[in-house]
């Protein structure tokens, strides 16, 4: 048995990211070369995911025509010989299938998985958000872990946690775990909590795989601020319900790069830019030269 669908959520209004966001998708910013979909699209097809369904909102067409195959432009490449910019399509031609549906409302991460029942059906899945990068470069085989663990351990479901600092665990969802290690199992799920009462500094890395029986959890819970559906709350049901629910870690370089907000997405663009081949080299120079308030000739 494998696991062949994953749900990308990009239906958010990424009003963080204003005015950048206005009319184009967070998602579609560009990280160094590529925008931050194609990323996680590449790391979804590293680990064997060939349907990736986007759960999609107003203003996300750009997402569908990226993926699309461009014949034109193709053709217009060809035509000037332009060998080396047609070797960068070739991510449209890799064996994926693309399927979008819309959430007609933006009531929260839970609600877009919830969007994707009809077509997930009675299977298992996985969920990668559409504005987080794992790895430079998207460089993780984190899923891949992931798959293992939630076929080995027979689970409900598996999530991808990160260390973070205590003084930043109030912006995520936060694990408790019931053991240590690479690969836990979760006692716990906490929304958001507050530092003093945090019951660990592990904390959502933006990567799930879930056992259809969570569309039944998403059923069962209740709006929180602002009315959106948290995802959390649907795992915390699971986890209470006597369910297995497994975390996997993120390794030192698999860093979670998150570009919902302007600090992080200029991080991740400074990182990315940096490791560029061609140059990346170049960069460092400048920006070595620029910190010591010196002039690049
Ligand atoms: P965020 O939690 O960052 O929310 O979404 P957001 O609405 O995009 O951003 P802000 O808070 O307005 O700045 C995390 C991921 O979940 C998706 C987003 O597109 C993003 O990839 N998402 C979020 C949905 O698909 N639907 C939602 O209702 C909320």
């Amino acid at each position: 048995m494998d696991i062949h669908i994953a749900v990308v959520p990009v239906a958010g209004l990424g009003t963080r990211l204003l005015p950048a966001t206005k009319s184009q998708p967070k998602e579609m910013l560009p990280i160094g070369r590529k925008p931050v979909v194609q990323y996680v699209v590449e790391e979804l097809a590293q680990a064997g995911l060939q349907r990736i369904l986007f759960i999609t909102g107003p203003g996300k067409a750009s997402i569908e025509n990226h993926f699309d195959l461009n014949a034109e432009l193709i053709q217009v490449l060809r035509e000037n010989g332009k060998e080396d910019l047609l070797a960068e399509l070739d991510f449209e031609r890799a064996p994926l299938q693309y399927f979008y549906t819309r959430q007609r409302r933006q009531l929260g991460l839970g609600h877009a998985v919830s969007c994707a029942e009809p077509f997930v059906g009675r299977q298992p899945f996985a969920v990668a958000l559409g504005d987080s990068i794992i790895g430079l470069k998207g460089a993780s085989d984190v899923l891949s872990r992931m798959k293992s663990c939630f076929f080995e351990k027979k689970a409900d479901a598996v999530i991808a946690f990160m260390e973070v600092p205590l003084d930043r665990v109030s912006a995520y969802g936060v694990a408790k775990p019931a053991g240590d290690g690479d690969i836990f199992r979760l006692a716990d799920v906490v929304e958001k909590p507050d530092r003093d009462k945090s019951p660990s500094n592990l904390v959502i890395a933006a990567r799930y795989i879930f056992d259809p029986g969570i569309f039944d959890a998403l059923k069962q819970i209740q709006p929180g601020s602002g009315g959106e559906y948290q995802l959390t709350d649907a795992i915390r049901r699971i986890i209470r319900g006597g369910g297995k629910v497994f975390g996997v870690r993120l390794t030192e370089t698999e860093r979670r790069y998150d570009v919902g907000n302007f600090k992080s997405y200029y991080k991740a663009f400074v990182d990315f830019a940096l490791s560029d081949e061609q140059h990346g080299p170049e960069l460092r120079e400048y920006l070595a030269l620029k910190l010591r308030g010196e002039k690049m000739k």
